[in-house]
Formats: structure tokens, sequence, C-alpha cells
């Protein structure tokens, strides 16, 4: 059983890697029952900040699992922070005993720090080191992924930064250009109902948003933008091997 969170396919690739249908965060989230039994149960999620998305931690501590082996496998794009660290916390919190924690380096979706056309070009041995993982999990490995004091640095520094701005800051990330056609394609990826179109026009919706920024990559007229300067705001991303399709029937619940 393994359940993932994605914004632009990333981590939604490596669930299905592991299994054919995985089981979306979002899909599952409000359901009134939360408790899973399976041989194995692993979450599949990217890193925002060296953390999992607020979802993520929210599902994690909601839900109740019964399992022999309990893993995570953490996607990032340049560095992870001491991420294994910060979710080995996390599982603690929320009484779970965890056997693995992997991180996977895989194409950085920020729009604020990479340009989606360079990021591409760079080869990140995505599927070298997912071979790895999958023999971990296959062989139930038990493992927490190393993390030095420089990670951990870079996480007091990112804190730092980050108290010095509003709390809610990354809730007034995004904004929607007079581009915007309406057509809805940004409501029906949003993993939070964040967007919504109204009256033929996109709407974000500040609150839940987690930030992941699925409106912004799919948006066809790249109409959704980052209110902080983007690296390049002409170039967007999803994971290769991932639909829109896929994304949309990730992310669109009855709340959308
Ligand atoms: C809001 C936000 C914060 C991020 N923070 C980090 C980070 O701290 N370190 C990092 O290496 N990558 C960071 N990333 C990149 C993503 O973790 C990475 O691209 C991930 O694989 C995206 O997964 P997805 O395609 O399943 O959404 C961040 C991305 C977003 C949108």
């Amino acid at each position: 059983m393994v359940f993932y969170f994605t914004g632009t396919g990333n981590s939604l690739y490596i669930a299905k890697q592991i299994e054919a249908e995985p089981i979306s965060i979002p899909q599952i989230i409000n359901k009134d029952n939360l408790e899973f039994s399976a041989e194995s149960i692993g979450i599949v999620a990217p890193i925002y900040g060296h953390e999992v998305p607020p979802m993520v931690k929210e599902f994690m501590r909601k839900a109740r699992f019964h399992t022999d082996y309990f893993y995570m496998i953490l996607t990032y794009g340049n560095r992870h922070g001491g991420a294994a660290e910060l979710a080995k916390e996390l599982c603690d919190e929320c009484h779970i005993p965890v056997n693995y924690i992997n991180v996977i380096l895989m194409v950085d979706n920020w729009l604020p720090a990479f340009d989606m056309d360079e990021q591409r070009k760079i080869d990140k041995k995505i599927d070298e080191n997912l071979d790895v993982i999958l023999k971990d999990i296959n062989a139930n490995r038990n493992m927490i992924a190393e993390v030095t004091d420089a990670d951990r640095d870079a996480h007091r520094q990112f804190l730092a930064y980050a108290a010095q701005g509003p709390a809610d800051a990354w809730q007034h990330l995004l904004y929607v250009t007079d581009e915007c056609t309406g057509c809805g394609i940004c409501q029906r990826v949003c993993p939070s109902a964040s967007v919504r179109v109204i009256d033929g026009k996109a709407v974000h919706i500040p609150g839940n948003c987690q930030t992941c920024p699925a409106c912004a990559h799919a948006c066809p007229q790249k109409a959704i933008k980052l209110t902080v300067p983007e690296k390049n705001p002409n170039a967007r991303f999803r994971n290769e091997h991932i639909s829109l399709n896929e994304i949309i029937k990730a992310n669109c619940t009855d709340r959308n």
C-alpha cells in the first residue's frame, strides 16, 4: 500500500514504480475512516522547505497504520536539508514506528530558484537511485538516510529566513494574470481546492494552499505566476512520465 502527494508528478512517478495503483492523499484525507492495514505501507511526497507538505503531515497525524514495514520516500530537487531526519521526527510525533526513510533527487519545480528548461537537462540519475531504493524496500531494509551537520545548518538557515516574513507568506505566493482563459485546468489539478474559476477567470484562494504549485505548472496559458520573481516565467514542468490527466486524477476531488 503506497500513498502519495504530488504537484508536478515526480512523487507520483516514484509511487507508481512501487505499486501500479498508489493512493492519492488528497483523495482520502477527508474520509472518516483513515485506518489502514497492509504488509508494508509507504508514503511518497515532495519536500517543501525540507519537510513534507502540510497535507501529508495532516494525513500522518490523522491516520492509523497497521503494518510490519513503514517507509517514506521524499522527492527533492536541490537540497534536502536533512529531510529524512525531519520526517523521522514527524513519524515519532505521530507514533508511527518507521523502518525506512530515503530521499531522491529529481527535477526541482521551485520556480523562484530554478529555470524548468535548465532543470530538465540535468541528469539527476533518477532511475539509478530509484533502483537502489526499490531494492531496499523489497528487502524490508531498515535505514534512515544520512543527515550531516551542513544539512541541519541549511534547515536552520531556512527557518531563520522564513521567520523574517509573515507567517502566511506562502499562502500569497500565486496570482492569476489577464492571460487566463478560464479553462479550469488549474482548478482540477489543485490538491487543496485552492483555485476556483469564478466568472470565467481563475481565482487563487489562500488558506489551505499547499504551494505545490500544480496550478502554475499546468496552466496552458502560463497565466498563473508567483508573487516573487521567477527564474523563467515562461518555463513550466510536469514529470515526463506523468500525464496531465494523472495529475487531475490525483488531485481533483469533490471539493474542487
Ligand atoms: C514550495 C516548494 C518548496 C520546495 N522546497 C524544496 C527544498 O527545500 N529542497 C529541495 O531540494 N527541493 C524543494 N522543492 C522541490 C520539490 O521538492 C521537488 O521538485 C519535488 O520532486 C516535486 O515533487 P512533485 O513533482 O511530486 O510535486 C520545493 C518545491 C516547492 C514547490
